[in-house]
């Protein structure tokens, strides 16, 4: 038993996702949620400005007394790895291997397309993973950097033209190669899940980084006796460097609902002090 929060963190709102699905697995544990909305995107830059961002965002949320730290961001996770497992003791999972174990175990004809930022498709990461699990699988990847923007600004609805017109141009070289199953690999997708969905067409299974790595969390926490031991729903706070009431505003649209917690202010002064 463990009444400690579970810490989440993202480089902005798609982390959300994730936090969905935590408290809809374990209403009652608590999570402490950080945006890092002052810095987002991650996934277009390099490889050591997101390394030192993810350090940072870890000993955040470290400072808080987590029980567990999720990634729940497809750029950090892919270049952070695999193999990192704990951050100084702490339980530690990024998205990259519960979502390759879902789609290792849901493929039906062994062609997996991953979908991501810039900096995730480059990494490798989820292929790497992937042909580690399963190395008869065949892996296409797709950069598809202005799905983010396209989120942000509310273009998402499964009707919107321009949304069908980008995910189209992406997307097409994935149903060339008929995958089955399809990875949105950026917390930010499952936003247009619908958009996707109707694009790739029926019997293309897709899977959600955040979802994925919720159950994992979720099977993490009860196979090590670390649930909380609490009776009423757990409490959900929630942390941004920007707007609080940007934040606020923007965060409905991916938790499904209005935020009921309280949203704080992080300082970058803070932040970049950490770590
Ligand atoms: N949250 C990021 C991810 O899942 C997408 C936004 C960004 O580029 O930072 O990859």
């Amino acid at each position: 038993m463990n009444n400690s929060a579970i810490g989440v963190f993202d480089s902005g709102m798609g982390g959300l996702t994730c936090v969905k699905e935590l408290h809809s697995l374990m209403p009652n544990e608590n999570i402490i949620y950080f945006g890092d909305t002052a810095r987002i995107p991650y996934g277009t830059r390099s490889r050591e400005t997101i390394m030192k961002y993810a350090a940072q965002d870890i000993a955040l949320m470290k400072k808080h007394d987590v029980k567990m730290i999720i990634a729940a961001c497809g750029t950090v996770s892919s270049v952070v790895g695999m193999e990192k497992k704990d951050a100084d003791g702490i339980p530690f999972t990024g998205v990259l291997l519960p979502t390759v174990q879902a789609a290792c175990a849901k493929t039906r004809n062994g062609k997996v397309g991953v979908i991501g930022t810039s900096a995730t498709i480059k990494s490798g990461s989820f292929a790497k993973a992937i042909r580690t699990i399963k190395p008869s699988i065949s892996v296409v990847g797709a950069a598809c950097p202005m799905f983010v923007p396209l989120v942000e600004n509310g273009f998402s609805d499964r009707d919107n033209k321009v949304a069908q017109l980008v995910a189209a141009q992406y997307l097409e070289p994935l149903k060339r190669e008929g995958v089955d199953t399809l990875i949105l690999g950026c917390t930010h997708y499952p936003i247009l899940h619908d958009v996707i969905a109707d694009c790739m067409g029926e019997g293309v299974e897709l899977i959600s980084t955040g979802s994925e790595a919720a159950k994992f969390a979720c099977a993490y926490l009860t196979r090590h006796d670390m649930l909380a031991e609490r009776e009423t729903d757990g409490e959900i706070s929630f942390y941004s460097s920007d707007s609080t009431e940007m934040f606020r505003e923007n965060a409905e649209s991916f938790l499904g609902e209005k935020i009921k917690g309280s949203v704080t202010k992080v300082e970058m002064e803070e932040l970049t002090s950490l770590a």
